[in-house]
């Protein structure tokens, strides 16, 4: 798709049903390929990260079925053949530009005893992989990473500073796409993570299904924990403990033979910003996924004065381990907020259109400790605040001072100041896009984006959706 112009908008008002949420979408194919016999998924989101995932899991031999046309969440039925039921694959496993595919397919492989190549597509390949390789080698996992990092573009970065050069991290040289696995013989594990990343510890967590001991993982802060409910709805043994999760090998998955995915609560951020910063504006969004740890954006919204309103739909944990409910929100002068750096995991997908939010709120926002965006589909410290300075927003990056690494970055808006159509980027990254059409509807004239065909990645019927609403 060629560039996109989005016109200012007066207000936007409806009802909306979203397509299930993605990462609920991941772990429901790969527990249902890894228990026996048939698991339903209803309301599967049918967006190219998902769709690699189902693709991944054909080439190791898992049969799945259901018809699924991009945009249109859909059902499928996957047949598992249990912990051991993978086949070696013919040829090296593409994953496109899923992180989360690749992150927590290197989780599975690593317990199964042959070797596999995964190839990620252009975005995927400049993403940092040490994280989740490290823990998988101490494990017992033969690990080869073949890719040398393309180099980022160095046109208009924004720094703080002077930007990184080479993401270093525990000491070691980092690591990119491709990666060969070879895995079998597993043995559990202490792990403190040095990173939050959901990614990360559910990597892991599916690998200490292959060891006969506990795993036993430490996070620095919770994030989501999405593979911790449907591992318990599968009736792995697994237990969590404050800050610690332990999950003791060697036992069969059960399926629960039906999987309702409610829908996707990142999606559902852009048209909460929407309606919040749009006067006369109403959306309701019904069957959200309302985990305590996704609800970040709902908390600062709300914080900042958004008029939101939640009703929890009774009785839906036992078809996916997952809360869900009606999300309601009317249009409301938005004022600044500090978000913390503990807030950060619970809203790190959420934080580019929060800075839209921030920059229609009264006040001085911080954003404090975001560096993991730099590491996203591209570095969304970047491409925000580039594309907002240009419709006239005032916001900065800091750094704490004594600090090298990027976790200690800060963005600073100075909200109200009025947001004016520009030619903005989508850096071919498609929560960058969909915050941009957020920022243009608010915003005065026109706005032209480059190119919005990446919003397929996560939410391929956003524009409908919106034009719906209008
Ligand atoms: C995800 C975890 C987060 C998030 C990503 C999805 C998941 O990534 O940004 O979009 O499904 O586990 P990290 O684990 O890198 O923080």
């Amino acid at each position: 798709m060629g560039s996109f112009l989005v016109e200012g908008l007066s207000r936007v008002k409806g009802k909306i049903n979203l397509a299930g949420d993605k990462s609920i979408a991941h772990r429901s194919v790969i527990l249902s390929a890894l228990s026996k016999g048939k698991t339903t998924i209803q309301n599967f989101p049918a967006n190219a990260d998902c769709i690699s995932t189902i693709n991944a899991f054909k080439k190791l031999g898992i049969k799945i079925t259901g018809k699924l046309k991009l945009g249109v969440s859909g059902t499928v039925s996957v047949f598992g053949k249990g912990l051991w039921g993978l086949n070696k694959p013919k040829s090296p496993i593409f994953v496109a530009d899923s992180g989360t595919t690749l992150r927590l397919l290197l989780g599975v492989l690593a317990g199964c005893d042959f070797k596999v190549k995964l190839i990620g597509g252009k975005s995927l390949s400049k993403r940092p992989m040490l994280r989740v390789t490290v823990p998988l080698r101490l494990m017992g996992a033969r690990i080869r990473s073949q890719g040398q990092c393309a180099s980022l573009p160095e046109g208009d970065k924004v720094s703080a500073q002077a930007s990184p050069k080479g993401t270093m991290s525990q000491g070691k040289k980092e690591e990119y796409p491709p990666i060969t696995i070879e895995g079998g013989n597993l043995k559990a594990i202490t792990y403190r993570m040095p990173v939050a990343s959901a990614q990360v510890k559910s990597a892991i967590l599916l690998a200490g299904l292959y060891t006969d001991g506990t795993t036993k993982i430490i996070e620095p802060v919770k994030t989501r924990d999405h593979t911790e409910r449907m591992l318990k709805l599968f009736r792995a043994n697994i237990k969590v403990k404050g800050d610690k999760i332990l999950i003791k090998g060697d036992r069969r998955l059960v399926s629960p033979q039906r999987i309702y995915i409610p829908g996707d609560i990142s999606s559902a951020s852009f048209f909460m910003v929407a309606a919040s910063i749009l006067p006369d504006s109403e959306i309701l969004m019904r069957n959200v996924n309302l985990n305590p740890s996704r609800m970040g954006i709902v908390k600062v919204l709300k914080r900042m004065g958004a008029d939101i309103k939640i009703t929890m739909s009774p009785g839906h944990q036992a078809t996916g381990a997952e809360p869900m409910g009606d999300i309601l929100v009317r249009s409301s002068g938005l004022k600044a907020t500090i978000v913390k750096k503990e807030e950060i995991p619970s809203l790190i997908d959420e934080l580019p259109v929060l800075m839209v939010a921030a920059c229609c709120a009264r006040g001085k926002n911080i954003f404090e400790a975001v560096g993991e965006l730099r590491v996203k589909e591209t570095d969304r410290i970047n491409s925000m605040v580039n594309n907002l300075r240009k419709m006239g927003a005032d916001i900065q990056v800091t750094k704490s001072p004594g600090h090298q690494v990027t976790s200690k970055e800060h963005i600073v808006v100075k909200g109200k100041a009025e947001l004016r159509g520009a030619r903005v980027k989508s850096y071919g990254d498609h929560r960058t896009a969909m915050s941009m059409v957020v920022a243009a509807l608010g915003a005065g004239g026109q706005t032209i984006i480059d190119d919005v065909s990446c919003i397929n990645k996560s939410f391929p019927g956003f524009l409908a959706t919106l034009n719906n609403l209008i």
